[in-house]
């Protein structure tokens, strides 16, 4: 059945590879994001989800589109060692990562509710389950992880699913700004790997999608981590 998608941060990275995935399903992709970008397969709002102002124009496009499945993709990473992490970096990292995944599933959840059925899925991070340098994106991180469990107990009896998807170190253009070739990042980041590689946005967007589809009906407030096995060990499930 064809389906209509928001996608936040939609036109790079892991975001457009899920947006030519669900194009190619015959769904119905709407996405959000900073800049144009060529042969976007659906619709792209150019809408800064930085600016506090952005939150009405988020919630007006997902009211008037009727979305059947919200994902909350864009994101913020600051890298800042402990002791010299601002509160403003932290404010910023917190707003981007949580306030239009708040907004934007707010605003679908009376269409999905009247329908019957909707799907919920906030990317999280490896980062999590711990790591250095990353105090402010890691907490907003885990802060989604948290909105997946709480929304899925509220919305459990309603047709809506609720999952997070958890990538590992994926080879775009926000994790290669923050870990170049040949930084103390790449490397730390690939010995933790067991698969001795990065992810390819396809592979965490081919996961993403399957929470998306009507064949994930029966899984709601999981974390999913895809990461080449760098969890193992580490996350509690
Ligand atoms: N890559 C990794 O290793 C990794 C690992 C774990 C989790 N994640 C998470 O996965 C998600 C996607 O990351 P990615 O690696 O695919 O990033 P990416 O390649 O840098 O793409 C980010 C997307 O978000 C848009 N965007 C960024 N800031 C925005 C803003 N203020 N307002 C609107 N749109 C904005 C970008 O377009 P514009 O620049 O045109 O706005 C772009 O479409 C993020 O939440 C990230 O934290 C990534």
């Amino acid at each position: 059945m064809k389906r209509r998608f928001l996608i936040t941060g939609a036109s790079k990275g892991i975001g457009l590879a899920l947006a030519n995935r669900l194009a190619g399903q015959g769904h119905e992709v709407i996405g959000v994001a900073r800049n144009a970008t060529d042969g976007f397969p659906g619709q792209l709002h150019l809408i800064d989800l930085s600016d506090r102002a952005a939150s009405n124009e988020l919630a007006a496009i997902v009211r008037d589109g009727e979305i059947d499945g919200v994902v909350n993709n864009v994101g913020l990473v600051r890298a800042e060692p402990l002791g010299d992490i601002a509160v403003g970096t932290l404010e910023d990292v917190m707003r981007v990562n949580l306030h239009p995944a708040l907004v934007a599933t707010q605003a679908a959840l009376p269409g999905m509710r009247a329908r019957r059925w909707g799907r919920i899925v906030n990317i999280s991070s490896l980062t999590v389950l711990g790591s250095v340098q990353r105090t402010s994106y890691a907490a907003a991180k885990a802060a989604l992880v948290s909105f997946t469990r709480s929304w899925a107990l509220e919305l459990g009896a309603t047709g809506i699913t609720v999952n997070a998807v958890s990538p590992g170190p994926t080879e775009t253009e926000l994790f290669r700004a923050n870990n170049p070739a040949g930084s103390e990042g790449e490397t730390r980041y690939l010995t933790g790997v067991p698969m001795s590689r990065f992810g390819k946005p396809e592979e965490i967007a081919a996961a993403i999608a399957f929470l998306l589809s009507q064949d994930a009906g029966f899984i709601t407030g999981q974390t999913l981590h895809v990461d080449g096995g760098a969890s193992i060990g580490k996350a509690l499930i």
